[in-house]
């Protein structure tokens, strides 16, 4: 990639002295740079973690197609990107996930409903799977996460949907009926896609590691 010579600060002064750069009457340049510098911090808060759980398994394969052709359960397809708390996506993250099936049974003998994915070089990640179904020991519907990059601290964490009928829709306010959701975010909104023979329920869940 082509590296700037110039700083931020001498990009903007000189952009400004040849015109490229014009500075609205209500605002100094160094409000300019000062708004500028922090849009390119773009400081994201860290992914609250949310506990393992008692059935996690190491090394899922890595297909990302966890729903197989004809599997029972609503078509999901989950997508996102990893970075850092500055903001700096995390290409090659390992993300490790897991979930029950739409009838709320993990796969305890082999690997279904389980993947170990690497993120794209822009941190970007995807899978497909079912809406896992809820079982006795747990409120609400969700999938599993770890997540591991060099020079960052892993993260435990759980994906959580506002369809989620325990929500009763507005899970900004009854997200504490599973107690083990401290943080609203991890509730993610669905947007319901696909077409009448095929409903797919999409969801986006970023994904923040701190740095160690
Ligand atoms: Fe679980």
């Amino acid at each position: 990639m082509r590296r700037h010579p110039l700083t931020r600060r001498d990009l903007l002064l000189k952009g400004v002295a040849l015109g490229s750069v014009t500075v609205g009457p209500a605002l100094t340049v160094s409000d300019s740079l000062a708004a500028w510098q922090s849009e390119e911090a773009a400081a994201r808060k860290p992914t609250a973690w949310n506990e393992l759980g008692p059935f996690y398994k190491r090394k899922a394969p890595s297909n990302p197609n966890l729903r197989q052709p004809g599997d029972p359960g609503l078509p999901v397809s989950v997508s996102g990107r990893v970075f850092d708390t500055k903001g700096s996506a995390l290409r090659a993250a390992k993300l490790e996930i897991w979930q029950a099936d739409h009838q709320g049974h993990y796969d305890l003998d082999g690997y279904r409903y389980r993947a170990t994915l690497t993120a794209g070089s822009s941190g970007e990640y995807a899978f497909t799977s079912v809406m896992p179904g809820h079982y006795p020991a747990r409120v609400c519907q969700h999938i599993h996460y770890v997540v591991t990059a060099p020079g960052c601290k892993p993260l435990t964490t759980q994906l959580y949907f506002a369809t989620d009928p325990v929500f009763e829709g507005d899970p900004a306010r009854n997200y504490t009926r599973d107690p083990l959701i401290q943080s609203a975010g991890l509730v993610r909104p669905v947007t319901l896609t696909g077409d009448p023979k095929e409903v797919v329920a999409a969801v986006s869940f970023e994904i923040v590691l701190e740095r160690l």
